[in-house]
């Protein structure tokens, strides 16, 4: 019995990492309003295990919504949702199981701020996972130790610094075991100094295969690890290409836009 706990307590992030490439996020003819606001408009996304794919576009353009459609934070109207083949459950327990496969982090941290770091890592997994408390706090101690925080395991988020409270998310997500990562501008409420110990953080992520989506200004990041960069403005995406070819040969009018004002200053 110990000896299994040991196991589980080792278990990579990714078990199967690598193994194939079949899509793990599926998004077909996805509609969306508010109100008579057509956020989503005909979109149409395949990530495939073990890709990167950065998201881009002007404020407004829809880039969180599709980010939270992903994993039901947001309904749809029409269109259809496919996480690892299944899609997505409307509601209870199935839904719950779905959310813990798509680990995701936002702008600000959202940690439990009454709860010490090391709680608020292994809440998750002995509340949802049902893993017992010391394999939990084993796997949170090593998610905390590549996130460069082992030594602030019992502190309180407060006493951290933005980046740090950051890297304290990702490892929570991580704790989950979820099969891709969703990343919603995860550097953009840091102060520039700390913005660069969040990247490198996601790009040893990526690095060891995992699935990710990033929305993300950071433009270094999408063109050192992404495998398609998305373009969208006002609801739609205007364009999926390699970083390379989006970044020297952007085809539409509003990318080319675009990058001229975010590449000139
Ligand atoms: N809960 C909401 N209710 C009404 N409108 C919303 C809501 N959330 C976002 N919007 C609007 O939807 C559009 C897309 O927003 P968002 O997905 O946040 O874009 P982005 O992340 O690309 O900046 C914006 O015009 C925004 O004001
Ligand atoms: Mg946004």
């Amino acid at each position: 019995m110990s000896e299994m706990k040991e196991t589980e307590a080792k278990r990579p992030i990714m078990p199967d990492a690598g193994a194939d490439n079949r899509p793990l996020v599926e998004l077909t003819h996805v509609e969306k309003h508010y109100g008579d606001l057509h956020v989503l408009k005909d979109i149409n996304l395949t990530v495939r295990k073990g890709e990167v794919l950065v998201i881009v576009g002007p404020s407004g353009s829809g880039k969180s919504t599709m980010c939270r459609t992903i994993n039901r934070l947001e309904t749809i109207d029409s269109g259809d949702i496919r996480i690892d083949g299944k899609p997505l459950p409307q509601e209870g327990k199935e839904l719950a199981k779905l959310r813990a496969e798509v680990g995701m982090v936002f702008q600000s941290f959202n940690l439990f701020a009454n709860k010490t770091i090391l709680e608020n890592v292994t809440l998750a997994p002995i509340k949802v996972r049902h893993m017992d408390k010391k394999a939990a706090e084993d796997l949170a101690m090593d998610l905390l130790g590549r996130v460069g925080v082992a030594s602030q395991a019992s502190k309180m988020p407060s006493q951290l610094s933005g980046g740090q409270q950051q890297r304290v998310a990702i490892a929570r997500a991580l704790a989950m075991q979820p099969k891709v990562m969703l990343f919603d501008e995860p550097t953009s409420a840091l102060d520039p100094e700390m913005v660069n110990e969040v990247l490198d953080v996601m790009v040893e992520l990526a690095h060891e295969g995992m699935t990710m989506l990033c929305v993300t200004h950071e433009m270094g990041f999408a063109r050192k690890v992404a495998d398609k960069v998305v373009f969208m403005a006002d609801g739609q995406i205007l364009e999926q290409s390699t970083p390379d070819d989006f970044f020297e040969h952007p085809k539409t009018d509003r990318a080319k836009d675009f990058l001229s004002k975010i590449l000139t200053h």
